[in-house]
Parts: C-alpha cells; structure tokens; sequence
C-alpha cells in the first residue's frame, strides 16, 4: 500500500480479525456508537455488515486488520484532505512531540498557536479567530460570539443542517431531526428557527420579530445530502443579513480546506461571512477547529479580564497547531488538481447515467435505480471501496435524489484510484 494502490481484498469483508475487534467493541461501548452486522444487514441486503477495523492508512488508501487493502472515498469524515498519514503533518507532529505537548490554553500560549492563527488569518481574511477541538466546538464558539455582538438571542438555521450534536448546536442541526434531537428536545432552547435551504427567506421584520442575531448555514451541505444552494442565494442571505443586523455564520468544517476546489466556499461564491467555522481537515487528523471573525464580531467579547469568558483545557494544542500548519501547506501544493480531479470524476459518472451534484471533490451522486446508495455503499465496501451515503428522504422527497453517495476523498487521490471507483460502481450496478 503506497497511499496509490488500487484496492487489494485478501479475506472476506469484513474479516475474521475485524469480526472479532468488533466483538469485543460491542462488550465495551454504548451499543448507540458503532452500527453492527443484524440491524445493517437486514436493511443492506448483504450477509454480514460489521464495520472494518483500520489498522493503517495512507495517502488515499486504508488498510483494516486483515491487511485488505482499500481506497478511502471519504478521507474519514473529510479529515484526511491532504492524505492519511500526509508526510509533512506526520514530520510535523514528530518535531512538535519532541518539544512541546501542550501549552496552557488562555493562559500560557506557545509559538505555533500564533503562527496557525496567523495562516489562517491570511488563508480566510478574517481578522481573529476562537480555536476549538471539534467542529462542534467552533460552531459553539460562532453562536456565542453572534449573541455577545448582537444582544440577540434568535438563530436562524436551516432544513437538513448539521452543526454537530452537543447541546450547544444539537438545536440547530436539522438533519436527521428526529433521531438526533428528538429525545432531547426536552432540554434545548426555543430560539432556533429553521428555514428551507435554497428556499424563501423570512423577509426583515420576521427576522427581527424573532430576535435573530445569528444565521447559521454550510454552503453546500455536507451530511444533509450535498446540497448545493441555487445561485445568488448566499448572496441574498448576506442582503438580508445586513437588512437585520444580523451575523452570518458559514459553516464550512465539511467544505474548507481546499475541498471545493477554492480554499473555502465562500470564496467561491464571493460572499463573505461575518464568523467562519472550520474543522476536520484542518489538521489531516488532530482534534482541532476554529472560529474566524471579523474585528467587529470577535472584538464584541471585550478584553479578557483575567478569566476567560470562552476556553478549553485544551485549546490550541501544540501537536494540533503544529499538523495544522503541515496540513494546510500540503493541501496548498494540492489544491490546484481539486477541481480537475472532480471535473474527470463528474463526467466520468455522467457517462454512467449518474447525476452528479456538489463542486470540486465534494460530490453526491444520485442514483436514480438499481441499489440505493446504502446497499450500493455496503457492496462498494464488498470490492474495497469506503464510501457513504449522506442526506435524508423526508415526507413527499424523491428518495433516490434526497439520499446520495456522498464523496470526499483525499485531494491526493489519483485519477487511476478515481477510475477503479467508477468501474466498481458500474460493477455494483450492473450485478444488482
Ligand atoms: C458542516 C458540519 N458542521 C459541524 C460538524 C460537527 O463537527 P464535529 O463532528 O467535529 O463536532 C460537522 C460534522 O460532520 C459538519 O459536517
């Protein structure tokens, strides 16, 4: 495995040392966390659905614990932007591990906090930035700053969006609604509202009837199905923002990083948010988000008057700034191949009869018949293939345009890996 290898299976899959990891996982963790072989094998159509068990990983390979060998069309969750086991982010980490573990968050800083804050200064044009652990925790920190600057309360997010699942944004993700905040509604608060993304905004006075300070939107969305908002909509929200006096929030913790071919979407689009939340590959693996404002959002919060009104224990990790540099000068030598890579993967499955929607190596194919996209992502999986299903069908929605296979692959991939992809869904197809 080089991190360019075509998928290489040796066992079944899952394996019998996969099989027998996840035995023991099933005995050690909440049964909630990790979908297990009776309940997925049923909806699947397939024999056996327990999860493989990465042992390694590089460049756009995977390898789980029976040495099967896979192409990963998910770069884990959109983590691994500039390739599993980057080289650099790896040195990087290494040098940084030989030094400095941690550092003490608000208290004490060290330089590579200062210099990421710097890069990401640069990379986005923002002016200040709050760094987090989780893509939840930057999203936590743009609600928060959006209240201290406006004195509003009121959010205003949309259908399908998913801001992460702690308290603080479970209330505004509205994906998969009824599983995820459901049981907790009980304990979440009355100000969020949902509108329909893409769809009609509430006009000025509703806005300001309701309080809202905040509006909270991805770009495209990610997990809500690759959904790509028609154009001048972005634009619009920006209008009526500024009408309002409102915040907008972008999150791109799926987007960023060079996965739709530009830095960030919103440059893409040519709207600039006034908080901008960024995670997953950010640091190709380290727990480590952040927040980005404009001076006139974060300067809201005032001085820190010796105790810090928003902190972690383990805010601006050193190994995290550290990769996170690595990480970002890696994705910066990629990037320039993002949307060509997407472009050759676009038409190669128009050629296949897939629509296709999504931008540089964030896609989601529809598949209009055959197998729906979980049982399609159960038998890519079957042929070493790791990709997922993203979205949700909701009442009166096509179910086949609702839920996609979603990719997003490292930016390392290469166009042969991108090749064999096609042939296997074909394949897929073509037996069902
Ligand atoms: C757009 C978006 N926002 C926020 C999150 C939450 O990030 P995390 O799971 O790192 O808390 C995710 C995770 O998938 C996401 O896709």
């Amino acid at each position: 495995m080089d991190g360019r290898s075509l998928p290489l299976l040796r066992t079944p899959v899952p394996g019998p040392r996969s099989r027998s990891f996840v035995d023991r996982l099933a005995r050690a963790e909440c049964p909630a966390i990790t979908a297990r072989r009776a309940r997925r094998a049923a909806a699947l159509g397939v024999a056996d659905t327990d999860p493989i068990v990465w042992e390694s990983a590089l460049g756009a390979n995977v390898q789980d614990v029976d040495g099967n060998v896979y192409i990963d069309l998910t770069a884990g969750f959109g983590v691994a932007a500039a390739g599993h086991r980057d080289p650099d982010v790896v040195a990087a980490l290494h040098a940084q591990a030989d030094t400095l573990l941690h550092a003490m968050g608000d208290a004490f800083p060290d330089p590579r906090r200062i210099e990421l804050l710097e890069r990401l200064q640069q990379l986005t044009g923002m002016d200040r930035a709050i760094l987090g652990s989780s893509g939840s925790d930057a999203v936590e920190a743009a609600l928060k700053t959006a209240r201290v600057a406006t004195g509003r309360d009121g959010v205003l997010a949309f259908d399908r969006g998913y801001h992460g699942l702690p308290y603080g944004v479970l209330v505004a993700s509205d994906y998969k609604a009824d599983a995820f905040r459901g049981p907790f509604a009980g304990q979440l608060g009355p100000h969020v509202h949902h509108a329909d993304f893409g769809g009609a905004l509430p006009d000025v006075d509703w806005l300001a009837t309701h309080d809202i300070g905040a509006v909270l939107v991805e770009p495209i969305q990610g997990r809500g199905g690759v959904r790509v908002p028609p154009p001048e909509w972005l634009a619009s929200l920006r209008a009526r923002c500024d009408q309002a006096g409102a915040l907008l929030i972008f999150d791109e913790i799926y987007t960023g990083f060079g996965r739709t071919g530009r830095w960030f979407a919103f440059q893409d689009v040519g709207v600039k948010p006034d908080l901008l939340c960024v995670g997953k590959g950010m640091a190709g693996g380290f727990p480590i988000s952040a927040c980005l404002g404009t001076a006139r959002a974060m300067d809201a919060w005032g001085a820190s008057k010796g105790e810090a009104l928003h902190t972690q224990t383990f805010l601006g990790n050193p190994l995290g700034c550290a990769m996170a540099l690595a990480s970002i000068g890696s994705i910066e030598r990629q990037l320039p191949e993002v949307l060509d890579k997407g472009e050759w993967l676009r038409e190669r499955l128009h050629g296949l009869g897939l629509p296709v929607r999504g931008r540089g190596l964030l896609l989601g194919i529809e598949l209009p018949d055959g197998p729906d996209a979980l049982a399609t992502s159960g038998a890519l999986l079957q042929r070493g293939f790791i990709v997922l299903p993203s979205g949700e069908a909701r009442p009166g929605d096509d179910p086949r345009r609702a839920v996609v296979l979603c990719l997003t692959p490292p930016l390392c991939i290469t166009v042969d890996q991108l090749a064999a992809f096609v042939d296997a869904l074909a394949d897929v197809r073509a037996s069902a």
